[in-house]
């Protein structure tokens, strides 16, 4: 059995995250959690929320809360969330945690140790009145690229123009209001990714296997507009991991705090330990250490795109540059984006559909087979109301639901709610038998390379070809000449039911529980053999009829919620 560790890019603690944010890492990484544990391999399956930076302190601001409180209140509601969309993790940490703060200050000082840190001298804004170096998104002022009075110092959001917040004119504190800025040399810390260069890129050149999206982006920040820069990995803010060297002071860096992006990867890390402290697992170094077990185990990670150059340079170059030996990931796998109806989900904007609104109208069964049907793995995809109808009436309702319903209506009118014994199965049920053999191979081909599209539509044709068969077979018509010939159908078709139950599970969990309990299967094992496997269900074994799988989408609902999610939340 292999072990395997996976991670999900870590949402930001501000705000509920949009279908966009959810199909771009979660979800599919759950797909592949879930699958990899029915094939009876070992995962461990993390991720957690991402609670520092300024659009933290500034959400938290504007709510008027306490940061430490908003976070662990937005905390519990993306658990929430998470749980609601039947997201299986192991655990749901917080960058914020201890364990985190405190191996965040260990790479630190490691890096430092080996002279891959270099203390830098910058010149930034001031505020007098606040008594504090300012941020480059604290600074407020007038866009000299549009005129746009409220842009922000590191981006004007009228125009887009990425900006440097001296560029703006009459430049205020965002905190205060306050106009009395001075420019004052201030110490940042800055990680030596460029002295890393060539071990970086002869890491990437090893990974052949990689999707294109993932290695053309590392390379790209490896090598263009002359390679690959050092990175600030300090800011001037309250709230963050505070800059010490594990655990000692770091002279001159007082009122400074890690960036975001420096300790938000390293929580994959703490957040194994996490699951070890909150009493969920016993080991996580044999999980994350190569000295204590590790080698072994494969790690996968999923993220968005804009997060690639994240986890293919910053990250690895800090565990790199540690010295020590922790697991280093063994595959990106990495998304396009979800569009919105002609346009961008956006969080700020509250464009799109969040996933508390999702919920709020349809179980996460349906959301779940529309995203990861449509998964914008080559190419970025857009979701339309009218396409979801289409998908979730057609696949869910008319295909797999209509089938589970169709069998176990007939057989318990005609035969009782016990599979029926019949006569011996023939040529048709060979043929189909052989097409559900191919099917799978397929199937686990495309789960396997994590191509999710393709797995997606593999999976559709086996729901396909069971309906197929009972149309053809059509038991009702068989029953009045030859009641034994649909007796067969029936028990051969009850056995498809459980046998869709197992393995549409990682795609769709809660109808794929509900045709267990439904047909009360007790072994819910991966089937190895197609054909043994639809032959669990023996004569006499008791089922009920199940609710309504899936409902079907009607114009007026599709009307209302285009309505409803057209415009700003
Ligand atoms: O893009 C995002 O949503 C980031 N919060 C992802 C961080 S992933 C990691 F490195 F922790
Ligand atoms: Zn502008």
């Amino acid at each position: 059995m292999s072990r395997t560790l996976i991670t999900s890019a870590i949402p930001y603690i501000n705000g509920i995250k949009h279908l966009g944010n959810l199909i771009g890492s979660q979800l599919p990484a759950d797909l592949y959690a879930r699958y990899l544990r029915a094939r009876g391999h070992e995962v461990l399956f993390l991720c957690a929320t991402d609670e520092h930076g300024t659009p933290t302190e500034l959400a938290a601001a504007e709510a008027g809360r306490d940061v430490a409180d908003y976070c662990a209140e937005m905390h519990a509601e993306q658990a929430r969330l998470s749980e609601g969309f039947r997201l299986s993790f192991d655990h749901f940490g917080r960058s914020s945690s201890p364990q985190n703060q405190e191996l965040t200050q260990h790479f630190a000082g490691k890096l430092d140790e080996n002279g891959l840190i270099h203390e830098v001298f910058e010149e930034q804004l001031y505020s007098v009145a606040d008594n504090r170096f300012l941020p480059d998104r604290y600074v407020q002022g007038t866009c000299p690229n549009c005129g746009y009075e409220h842009a922000r110092g590191d981006q004007c959001e009228n125009c887009t123009k990425q900006l440097n917040p001296t560029e703006l004119i009459n430049p205020r504190s965002a905190i205060s209001g306050s106009a009395d800025l001075e420019v004052r040399k201030t110490k940042h810390l800055h990680l030596r990714q460029s002295a890393m260069r060539e071990k970086l890129d002869a890491w990437i050149d090893e990974k052949s296997d990689w999707p294109t999206l993932t290695t053309s982006i590392a390379k790209k920040w490896l090598h263009d507009e002359g390679g690959i820069k050092d990175r600030g990995i300090t800011r001037d803010l309250d709230w963050g991991v505070p800059v010490k060297k594990g655990g000692g002071e770091w002279p001159g860096m007082e009122d400074k705090v890690f960036y975001v992006w420096f300790d938000a990867p390293i929580e994959y890390i703490s957040c194994a330990r996490e699951w070890v402290d909150a009493g969920k697992g016993d080991d996580w170094e044999r999980w994350w250490r190569t000295d204590k077990g590790a080698d072994d185990v494969r790690y996968v990670q999923f993220m968005g795109k804009d997060n690639v150059p994240f986890h293919t340079i910053s990250f690895p170059a800090t565990i790199m540059g540690s010295g020590e030996p922790w697991k280093l990931v063994d595959y990106i796998k990495s998304f396009n984006y979800l569009n919105y109806d002609g346009g961008q989900f956006s969080t700020s904007r509250g464009r799109g559909i969040f996933m508390d609104q999702a919920l709020g109208i349809l179980p996460p069964d349906y959301w779940r087979w529309w995203l990861l049907s449509h998964v914008p793995e080559t190419s970025d995809s857009a979701f339309t109301w009218e396409n979801f109808q289409l998908s979730v009436n057609k696949d869910l309702a008319d295909v797999l639901g209509n089938f589970a319903s169709r069998v176990t209506k007939f057989c318990a009118s005609k035969f009782g709610e016990a599979v029926p014994e019949g006569g011996a199965p023939g040529a048709v049920e060979e043929a189909l038998i052989s097409r559900l053999s191919e099917g799978m191979a397929e199937y686990e081909r495309h789960m396997d390379d994590i191509s999710i599209r393709k797995a997606s539509s593999a999976l559709r044709a086996l729901w396909v070809a069971g309906n197929e068969y009972l149309q053809s077979a059509a038991p009702w018509a068989a029953f009045k000449e030859d009641p034994e010939r649909a007796a067969c159908i029936t028990r051969l078709s009850l056995n498809l039911i459980r046998f869709y139950g197992v393995i549409s599970a990682p795609f769709i969990p809660d109808a794929s529980s509900a045709m267990l309990s439904s047909m009360r299967a007790e072994d819910a094992e991966w089937p190895s053999n197609v054909s043994e496997s639809l032959n669990t269900l023996r004569p006499g074994h008791g089922f009920s009829v199940p609710d309504n799988l899936f409902r079907k989408i009607t114009d007026e609902q599709r009307e209302d919620w285009e309505t409803r999610f057209g415009g700003e939340r």
